[in-house]
C-alpha cells in the first residue's frame, strides 16, 4: 500500500512535508521526502495513528454502556491505533484471569491495540494490593509490544486514600518499570502528597486528567527537580468551563469537574509550555437513562473519542496556542513513550499505525453519528474544524469516512 504524495507529520517534531509513504506487511518500508515540492493543497495529512492512555469502555461489567468492540468502533474512528482502559469494571480488573479475558476478546475485535491498567487494590476497595507482578507476566498484547502484561497501575474513578497503601504501590510500581497512573481527588491535596511519595520511592508517577490552575503549578515545580512525573488533560478542561455544567447539567458533569476560565487558560499555558505532556480523553461513557437523571443523582463521565481531534484541532491549534506537530506529539509519541510503546513515529521499519486528518474539514460535531454506544457528550451540535478521515493500525483500515460531505 502506498500513500502516495500525502503531506507528512511524521511524529519526530519535525515540521510538515510532503511524501509518499510505501507500507507492507504492517510496517513503514520507505519514506520518500519531496524536499521542496508544493505542499499539497487539499488539507489531507498523514500523522502517527493515535494513542489514548485514558479510558473506560467498561467490559465486563457495564456493558450496556460500553463494550470492547463498541469502544474498538469508538476509538478507530477517533484516530486512535492504540488505548489504554481503566480497571473500574466489575469485577475490576485486578487478577491475570480477567486481564487475559479482555485481552483475548479484544484482539478478536481486532480494530485497536487494547492495553489495560491493573487497579491498585483488590476490587478497588482499597484494602489489599493487587497481584501486579502476576499481571505484568500475562501474556497480552500489551506484552508483546512493550514487554509489560499491563500498561500501568491506577485506582481511576477514585483516589488512594491511605498514604502508606499508595507507598506500596509506588515501590512495586518502581520495582516491575510501571507507571503509576494517579486520579488525583482531591485533586491539588493528592497531587502534592503524590509527588512527595515519588520523589521518595523515585517510580513514575503520572497525574490524571489535570484539571485546575494549582495542579499545573505543582507538576511545573516538580518537573524542575524529577524526572519521574508527567500528567494528562482531557479536551473538556481546555474547552469548557463550570458554565457549562449550569447548561448542559449531567452532560457536562465528569470528574475532576469543569472549573474557572482562570483554571482553563491555566490548562492552555501548561500544554503549551510542556507541563502537561500529553493529551487523553477519560472517555467515560453512560447510559443516557443515567444521565437523563437530576444533575446530583446522574453519575460522572463524559465520552471523548470520537471528539478529542477536532476538539483539540479547533481549539488549541486554530487559536495559536500549540502548533499541529506539538499537538500530535500530544496525542501520539508521547502517550506511546509513557506506556514504553515503540509507536507515536511514523518510520521505516516500525509499524504502519496512521491516521489521516483533513484540516480543512469545516463542521459540527453529530452525537447521533458516534460508534460509541455513549452519547453522554457536552459538544454535540458544536462547530468544529478538522476531522479524522481514516484510521490504519499495522497498515489494515479501522475506519474510514464513508460520506465525503
Ligand atoms: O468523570 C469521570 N468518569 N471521572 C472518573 O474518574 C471516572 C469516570 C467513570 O468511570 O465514569
Ligand atoms: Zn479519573
Amino acid at each position: 500500500m502506498v500513500l502516495e504524495n500525502i503531506m507528512l507529520i511524521d511524529g519526530s517534531g519535525r515540521g510538515p512535508c510532503a511524501a509518499s509513504i510505501c507500507c507492507a506487511d504492517g510496517v513503514v518500508k520507505k519514506i520518500e521526502r519531496k524536499t521542496g515540492a508544493a505542499i499539497a493543497e487539499s488539507g489531507i495529512i498523514a500523522v502517527p495513528g493515535f494513542v489514548d492512555v485514558h479510558v473506560h469502555f467498561r467490559d465486563p461489567g457495564f456493558t450496556e454502556k460500553e463494550d470492547i468492540a463498541s469502544g474498538s468502533e469508538a476509538a478507530a474512528a477517533g484516530g486512535f491505533t492504540t488505548v489504554c482502559c481503566m480497571p473500574n469494571t466489575n469485577p475490576a480488573l485486578h487478577s491475570p484471569e480477567i486481564l487475559a479475558d479482555i485481552d483475548r476478546r479484544a484482539r478478536e475485535t481486532g480494530r485497536v491495540n487494547l492495553f489495560a491498567l491493573s487497579a491498585m487494590t483488590v476490587g478497588q476497595a482499597g484494602r489489599e494490593l493487587a497481584n501486579f507482578a502476576a499481571m505484568d507476566r500475562t501474556p497480552t498484547l500489551c506484552r508483546e509490544l512493550t514487554g509489560h502484561g499491563i500498561c500501568g497501575i491506577t485506582e481511576d474513578g477514585k483516589s488512594l486514600l491511605n498514604e502508606d497503601m499508595m507507598r506500596q504501590v509506588l515501590i512495586a510500581a518502581k520495582r516491575l518499570g510501571l507507571v503509576v497512573m494517579d486520579h488525583a481527588e482531591p485533586e491539588t491535596e493528592i497531587t502534592e502528597r503524590d509527588i512527595r511519595l515519588a520523589r521518595e520511592t523515585g517510580a513514575h508517577i503520572h497525574i490524571q486528567h489535570v484539571s485546575a490552575a494549582a495542579t499545573v503549578d505543582l507538576v511545573r515545580a516538580a518537573k524542575k527537580t524529577m524526572p519521574n512525573i508527567t500528567c494528562e488533560t482531557a479536551p473538556h478542561y481546555f474547552t469548557l468551563t463550570s458554565e457549562a455544567l449550569d447548561r448542559l447539567g449531567p452532560l457536562a458533569k465528569m470528574n475532576p469537574p469543569l472549573r474557572t476560565e482562570r483554571d482553563r487558560e491555566a490548562i492552555r499555558e501548561g500544554l503549551a509550555d510542556g507541563t502537561i505532556d500529553v493529551i487523553a480523553t477519560d472517555h467515560a461513557p453512560h447510559t443516557l437513562a443515567e444521565k437523563s437523571r437530576p444533575v446530583d443523582e446522574a453519575p460522572f463521565g463524559i465520552i471523548g473519542l470520537e471528539t478529542c481531534f477536532a476538539l483539540a484541532y479547533t481549539h488549541l491549534v486554530k487559536t495559536g496556542v500549540l502548533t499541529l506537530p506539538q499537538l500530535i506529539e500530544k496525542m501520539s509519541a508521547a502517550p506511546a513513550r509513557l506506556i514504553g510503546l515503540d509507536r507515536g513515529i511514523i518510520t521505516e521499519g516500525k509499524a504502519a499505525d496512521i491516521t489521516l486528518i483533513d484540516t480543512a474539514y469545516e463542521g459540527v460535531i453529530d452525537s447521533s453519528a458516534f460508534r460509541s454506544k455513549g452519547r453522554n457528550t457536552p459538544f454535540d451540535g458544536m462547530p468544529v474544524s478538522g476531522r479524522v478521515i481514516k484510521t490504519l493500525r499495522a497498515g489494515a483500515a479501522t475506519f474510514e469516512v464513508k460520506e465525503n460531505a
